[in-house]
């Protein structure tokens, strides 16, 4: 069985980036790359202090010249799953047709997101469930497809939001759940059981 070639794309602080590489580290296996369209992200400081190789490239141009750009690197280093991290752009048709596996019906991109999919889909799913005074929130790992937070779901786990929680406290507990339970599904990957084991 071949291994699989995993990259990392994520714009922002990079915490569940951080948590996917220890975790490869800690199982001897390599991401190949992570990417980020955000030369000020945090996480490429996490990818060179894990040595991993860390491509910036930024949206110059048309969306599609970007994704272009994005689909040659990963072209080139054999990528075949990628795992969003905080990654802030939403993916065109086209980019998530290269990534799609015809038999099992789902391409080989994944995203986590912390809401309760379909609840609180979008950019600021945290803000918006703490100030719906939900009670219960979480997170889910889905598959993604051409739309918002829809694709088909992996797992989801829920938190609660306890009363005296500030949103620092509520985000912080979710955040906590992100970082345990992205490297499993990763695992799952590494391992080929992702299928059988969710479709
Ligand atoms: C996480 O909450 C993730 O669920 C969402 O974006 C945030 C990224 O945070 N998609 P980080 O950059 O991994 O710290």
């Amino acid at each position: 069985m071949n291994k699989s070639h995993i990259a990392i794309l994520a714009s922002g602080t990079g915490s569940n980036a951080k948590a996917l590489i220890q975790f490869a580290t800690e199982q001897g296996f390599n991401i190949s790359c992570l990417i980020t369209d955000n030369p000020m992200a945090g996480v490429i400081k996490i990818a060179d202090d894990h040595h991993i190789e860390c491509l910036i490239i930024e949206k110059k141009g048309s969306k599609s010249e970007h994704e272009a750009c994005i689909l040659q690197a990963l072209k080139k280093r054999e990528i075949d799953w990628i795992l969003l991290a905080g990654y802030m752009r939403i993916l065109s048709p086209g980019f998530v047709k290269a990534f799609y596996n015809q038999k099992y019906q789902v391409s080989h991109i994944i995203n986590i997101h912390p809401s309760l999919l379909p609840k609180f889909p979008g950019a600021h799913a945290y803000q918006e469930a703490y100030a719906a005074e939900v009670q219960t929130s979480g997170i889910t790992i889905h598959f993604v497809d051409e739309g918002i937070d829809s694709g088909k779901v992996i797992v989801q786990a829920e938190f609660p939001r306890l009363k005296e929680d500030s949103f620092e406290d509520f985000k912080k507990r979710g955040l906590a759940l992100e970082h345990e339970l992205y490297p499993k599904v990763m695992e799952k990957i590494i391992n080929n059981t992702l299928f059988e084991e969710h479709l």
